[in-house]
């Protein structure tokens, strides 16, 4: 195995691309992993096109030499590979920590497997330690926050909700427009309601709990690479 797990995690992945297939790229360290070997594999012949799931991962996939496509040429993917914050037991996700969750949320939705790839340090017991990062309109952001915090009590979570910033200091904006609301709860013992609650928010374009999207995992720690499916 790779000294590196995500790497390890990101071959583990790759083993399942066929010539033809439409691939969702992922965004943050460990998807990079995957779209750089995947580059190695475009370039000895294999035949792929990917949707990338931020314009971070369109960059590395153009320098790496894959084929991109849109969901407007191809609206179903065979596969997505993307990491995750956390990954519990139940292949429920945390996702976002990278700012691209809507985007990761539609390419995952749109394609016929999504699998995760992470390092063990994912991998909990329940989600909520890893702040839960909510994309939001900027338009009536502090009305917008405060619905959301109503909706997070409602699901019987607690805790502090913080817009994401810039190193300037100013709010961090999305690929597609959006602010960021990190919201650090410690635990959240039913996902899916909380999950429920935030969708109806008005004001919240989408929320990094991914719940019955992942298929599998390929979860890499030091004694090898662990298949969750
Ligand atoms: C980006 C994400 C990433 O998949 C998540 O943050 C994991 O990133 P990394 O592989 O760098 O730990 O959801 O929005």
């Amino acid at each position: 195995m790779s000294d590196n797990p995500k790497r390890a995690a990101a071959a583990a992945a790759l083993e399942l691309v066929r010539p033809g297939m439409k691939l969702g790229l992922g965004t943050g360290s460990t998807a990079a992993h995957f779209v750089e070997l995947l580059g190695v594999k475009v370039k000895a012949g294999l035949n792929v096109v990917g949707v990338p799931t931020s314009e971070a991962t369109r960059g590395l996939a153009k320098h790496a030499g894959i084929p991109l496509t849109t969901l407007e040429e191809a609206p179903e993917l065979d596969l997505t590979v993307d990491g995750a914050d956390e990954i519990d037991s139940r292949l429920r996700l945390i996702k976002g920590g990278g700012a691209a969750l809507l985007r990761e949320k539609i390419v995952a939705n749109a394609s016929k497997r999504m699998v995760v790839i992470a390092d063990s340090g994912k991998k909990v017991a329940m989600l909520g330690a890893f702040p839960l990062p909510i994309e939001v309109i900027q338009f009536g952001l502090e009305a917008t926050k405060r619905a959301v915090v109503k909706a997070i009590e409602r699901a019987g979570c607690q805790g502090e909700i913080r817009l994401r910033l810039r190193p300037d200091g100013h709010g961090l904006v999305t690929d597609s427009g959006h602010f960021i609301l990190d919201a650090s709860l410690g635990r959240i013992p039913d996902p899916e309601a909380l999950a429920d609650g935030l969708a109806a928010v008005p004001g919240v374009v989408e929320h990094g709990l991914f719940i019955g999207l992942a298929s599998e995992a390929f979860i890499a720690g030091p004694s090898g690479v662990e298949h969750i499916a």
